[in-house]
């Protein structure tokens, strides 16, 4: 399949990505929460029964995986990646290395991981993937980001892509505006228009096919600190306006992050951005806490139930692949619940 064809099929109609691609230390925080031992053993089993769901069939077109995943076997006896593809969705991989303390600007970010990618992407290619993400970081404050972080990772963004593309996989561009703060949703929209327009601008000096692409941003939408909320029709309006104007038009798809929205939030912010949305983009999400919060509640209650965990992990994958069409009520929640 060429990256224009995977990048459609990641992002079919009605499916969304399963970011599952957590590092070990992220993994920890969330196994700390519901109070599961962080082992290799346990993380494995928490993916696999995902991975397993019923539910991945209808609603998940690929799942991004970190290193440690994308080579485990699982106990059913494929591999990971098999047990995906198995599933009908398309195994992807994090590649980069983190976002590291900026030069210059210590309180900000640079993602890291350029160095021997061209290697790595060759090894992943054999194991199976065939898309990446690379995810930069933004904080908004009163001074931040500055020029210099929004530059900085717009251009090693557009350096991961041009070695993903030339490796034939399609990478997923992801700069995260973050949600922490008491900035209003005037602010996170300016912000997320000068990222977004940075990071356009290096992709096409770098030559990147954007129909080879998918991007995956954060919604707009206030600081988590904010007093004054806004209405999902509000943040959907805002949103799609936001992506209209700084997002080239070839960009096939636009797979949001949760960062940190409730399950709820985030499937009921998703609907109201397809409800209105008047754009060539496919929609859709590309969630890891807003997928998988309470499939890991279920494990956490007991990590042998693998039905109860398969259905929670269901159910959300179904609501999202509903709101990725426009067609998610909340009372569908209450019925699913009860
Ligand atoms: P959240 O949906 O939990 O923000 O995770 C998505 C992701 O992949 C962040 O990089």
């Amino acid at each position: 399949m060429n990256i224009e064809d995977i990048a459609k099929k990641m992002c079919a109609k009605g499916k969304g990505i399963l970011a599952a691609d957590e590092s070990t230390g992220t993994i920890a925080k969330r196994f700390k929460s519901i109070n599961v031992e962080n082992l290799e053993k346990n993380r494995l089993i928490f993916r696999q029964t995902l991975f397993n769901s019923s539910g991945m069939k209808d609603y998940i077109g690929g799942v991004i995986l970190f290193d440690e995943t994308i080579k485990q076997k699982t106990t059913l006896g494929l591999t990971i990646p098999e047990l995906i593809l198995e599933h009908g969705a398309i195994p992807g991989i994090k590649v980069d290395k983190g976002a590291k303390s900026l030069a210059g600007s210590s309180e900000e970010t640079v993602t890291e991981g350029l160095d021997g990618l061209r290697e790595r992407l060759k090894e992943y290619y054999s194991l199976g993937a065939r898309f990446t993400k690379w995810r930069a970081v933004y904080k908004i404050t009163d001074k931040y980001p500055s020029s210099q972080s929004i530059k900085s990772n717009a251009h090693a963004l557009a350096r991961y892509a041009a070695l993903v593309q030339e490796a034939k996989m399609v990478p997923i561009i992801e700069p995260e505006v973050l949600m922490d703060g008491s900035h209003d949703i005037k602010k996170c929209y300016q912000v997320t228009s000068n990222v977004l327009n940075e990071c356009y601008n290096e992709l096409s000096i770098h030559k990147i096919n954007l129909k080879g692409t998918v991007l995956k941003p954060n919604m707009i939408i206030p600081g988590s600190e904010c007093k004054k909320k806004s209405s999902a029709k509000e943040i959907a309006k805002e949103t799609l306006h936001c992506l209209k104007k700084n997002v080239p038009s070839e960009v096939p798809s636009i797979a949001f992050l949760s960062g940190g929205q409730s399950e709820i939030e985030a499937s009921k912010n998703l609907n109201e951005i397809n409800k209105i949305n008047n754009t060539n983009f496919l929609i859709t999400f590309s969630y890891g806490r807003g997928l998988q919060a309470s499939a890991l509640k279920e494990f956490g209650k007991n990590q042998e139930n693998i039905e109860n965990i398969q259905k929670a992990f269901n159910h959300r994958a179904r609501m999202n692949g509903l709101s990725s069409k426009g067609e998610w009520a909340e009372n569908l929640e209450k019925e699913s619940a009860a």
